[in-house]
Formats: structure tokens, C-alpha cells, sequence
């Protein structure tokens, strides 16, 4: 199991993430009935919420990816954003919906926004499974939101620290 020193606080237990996760995708599925769906998921934090939120999507959608590397210390990105990988599909007159793990500082998100827009989607929306309120710098619109969670560094349930700890089923604080 993993009894590692680094594993603090439960922020979010598996079973709250397992039944937000379940309401998001029923609101998603409400919400884009007859649309052209596009999940475009940011890697690697957010493949887990991802596959768990398009398992429980009842309308047709398709799923790609990016890459990206925001400069910054391990812990604070600086909202200098280099894409890694970029989609393969073609995204113009489609409706996407960007799939994060957590918005900080909004930084990163801000950028794939301004990115992603300039090609012409039909309609651009994002979905966050964790916030954190108080570090927010840009203001910007997650139209889907799991939870808000303190000022703390989380990982599990595919944030990492290190690139560790992306496989805890639930989302805990690292302790420090
Ligand atoms: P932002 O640009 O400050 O909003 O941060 C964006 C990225 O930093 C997120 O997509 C995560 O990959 C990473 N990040 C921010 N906060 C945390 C955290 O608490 N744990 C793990 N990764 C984080
Ligand atoms: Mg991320």
C-alpha cells in the first residue's frame, strides 16, 4: 500500500471523487446532447479524471490531447506555456471542452484558452476537477468545477509531485 511519508491529509476521498465525477458527466451529457464534443484532455494530470468522466458520458463525444511545459519552479508555473504536443484533430466549428486536473493559478489554462480560440471552435468550455480559489491570478470561466480545495499542494488521482503519487485513488495534501 502506500504508506509513504509524503501522503498528508485527505482532500478529497475516492468515493467523493467517484459521485462528483458521476453529477459532472450527467451535466456534461445534458449539456452537450446533439453537440460535436470534443474532450481535450491536458497530459498528463488530467488522463485519469478524464477516462473516469467520459466512461460515464451517455452522448457520442471523441477525446484528444496536449502536452504542454509551463516554466516555473516545481510548484508555482510562471504562465510562460511551450506546447509539447498539440492536438491532432481539427477543432474549428467543433464545441471542445478542455478536461484539467486543477486550475492554480489559472496561468496555464489562460494560454491553451487564447491557443485553442484562435481556431475557431463553435464553443470553448473547461472543465476542472480541483480549484484553488485563493492562488487564482487570471480570471476565467470553468463552466465545470469538482471541487474547490484549500492552498495546499495535492496530489493523487493523477497530480503528481515528481511525477509520483499520480495513482492514489484519492486526492491528498503532500506533506511538507
Ligand atoms: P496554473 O498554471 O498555476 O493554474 O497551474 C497549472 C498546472 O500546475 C496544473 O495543470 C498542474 O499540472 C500543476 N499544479 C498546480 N497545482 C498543483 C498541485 O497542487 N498539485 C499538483 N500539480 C499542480
Ligand atoms: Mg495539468
Amino acid at each position: 500500500m502506500h504508506d509513504d511519508d509524503a501522503i498528508g491529509e485527505i482532500l478529497v476521498p475516492a468515493e467523493d471523487l467517484e459521485r462528483r465525477v458521476r453529477e459532472l458527466a450527467r451535466e456534461v451529457s445534458r449539456d452537450y446532447a446533439g453537440k460535436d464534443l470534443v474532450l481535450v484532455g491536458v497530459l498528463k494530470g488530467a488522463v485519469f479524471f478524464l477516462s473516469d468522466l467520459m466512461r460515464h458520458l451517455e452522448i457520442p463525444c471523441e477525446v484528444d490531447f496536449m502536452a504542454v511545459a509551463s516554466y516555473g519552479s516545481a510548484t508555482k508555473s510562471s504562465g510562460v506555456v511551450r506546447i509539447l504536443k498539440d492536438l491532432d484533430a481539427v477543432i474549428e466549428g467543433r464545441d471542445v471542452l478542455i478536461v484539467e486536473d486543477i486550475v492554480d493559478s489559472g496561468l496555464t489554462l489562460q494560454y491553451l484558452l487564447r491557443n485553442l480560440a484562435g481556431r475557431n471552435p463553435r464553443s470553448l468550455e473547461v472543465c476542472a476537477l480541483l480549484i484553488k480559489p485563493e492562488r487564482r491570478k487570471v480570471d476565467l470561466r470553468t463552466r465545470y468545477v469538482g471541487f474547490e480545495i484549500p492552498n495546499r499542494f495535492a496530489i493523487g488521482y493523477g497530480l503528481d509531485h515528481a511525477e509520483r503519487y499520480r495513482n492514489l485513488p484519492f486526492v491528498a495534501a503532500l506533506k511538507d
